[in-house]
């Protein structure tokens, strides 16, 4: 999927389907599968790396797991997201931002919020960089929403973020994350936009769907309720290591090859060690 695909698949019967990734070996798998569009998200810093937020992502964090990822997503959009911060401390400290994601592969940045950097996304749209919105659950702001909650519940609220979804389309976003929004408020803003409206916990209304790979795979932690599992990971990975470790113990592993010269070999010889391999290529 193009950059320009995504305005053609806002139509009834072509939903739109994000991952993440966020390393080079998830994201070939993620490059081979039908998925959509690939996101490096700020979710990398408790994914990756065991932070409980995304405040702790960085710039420089963003950019090393986007250049991972690049290197095995080809023909894919790459969206990376803008960590949290480097769109409020002025103009070139965020173009600097922008920079060090796309020099490392993203094709796209993902900005949470909207209020205070008004300016900073259009100047970002207009220097050809296309741009993600994001409003409703934004994790960067968990401090201020004091907990994971579900974002626009009464009146005011769902009004504003109507508002900010327009004005993020006036501005030129190509698309829009919803983040744990009521199902009804999503469906209106969604048939409001021109552009595709993804969503994540915000039901089946809206033009897309974005999971974090590592939530869905079973592999991080107890996802929020709106998480489908599509493979028990954490049991699959915890059953190998076991079988694993049982194996040395009671030394099943590495099997008797036979014999050569006299002496028993092990099969599995280093020769095919995987740096010898990257050796050879
Ligand atoms: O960082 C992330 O993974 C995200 C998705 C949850 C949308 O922004």
């Amino acid at each position: 999927m193009k950059i320009t695909d995504f305005y053609n698949y806002k139509k009834p019967g072509r939903k739109i389907s994000m991952t993440t990734a966020y390393d080079y070996t998830l994201a070939a798998l993620a490059a081979e599968s039908a998925v959509d569009c690939v996101l490096v998200g700020d979710s990398l810093s408790m994914v990756m790396h065991g932070h409980t937020s995304t405040i702790a992502a960085t710039v420089d964090m963003m950019a090393l797991h986007t250049a991972a990822v690049a290197r095995a997503v080809k023909d894919k959009l790459i969206v990376g997201d803008m960590p949290f911060l480097s769109m409020r401390k002025g103009l070139v400290p965020a173009m600097e931002a922008v920079e060090a994601l796309a020099r490392a592969g993203a094709q796209a940045v993902k900005i949470e919020g909207l209020e205070g950097h008004e300016e900073i996304i259009l100047h970002i749209i207009k220097s050809d960089i296309p741009v993600m919105g994001h409003i409703g659950l934004t994790p960067q702001s968990i401090n201020k929403f004091g907990g994971y909650r579900t974002q626009g519940k009464d009146q005011a609220s769902a009004e504003r973020l109507v508002e900010q979804a327009q004005e993020l389309e006036r501005r030129g976003c190509f698309s829009l994350v919803l983040e744990c929004v009521p199902d009804k408020l999503a469906e209106r803003i969604t048939g409001l936009l021109k552009i595709p409206v993804i969503g994540i916990g915000a039901g089946p209304f809206t033009d897309g769907q974005v999971l974090v790979l590592h939530d869905m795979l079973g592999l991080y932690g107890e996802p929020p309720s709106f998480v489908k599992k599509y493979l028990d990971g954490r049991r699959l990975v915890v059953d190998a290591l076991n079988n694993f470790d049982s194996e040395v113990k009671s030394s099943v592993f590495p099997e008797m090859k036979g014999t050569k010269n006299g002496n028993s070999e092990r099969s599995g010889c280093l020769a095919e060690a995987p740096y010898k391999l990257a050796l050879r290529r």
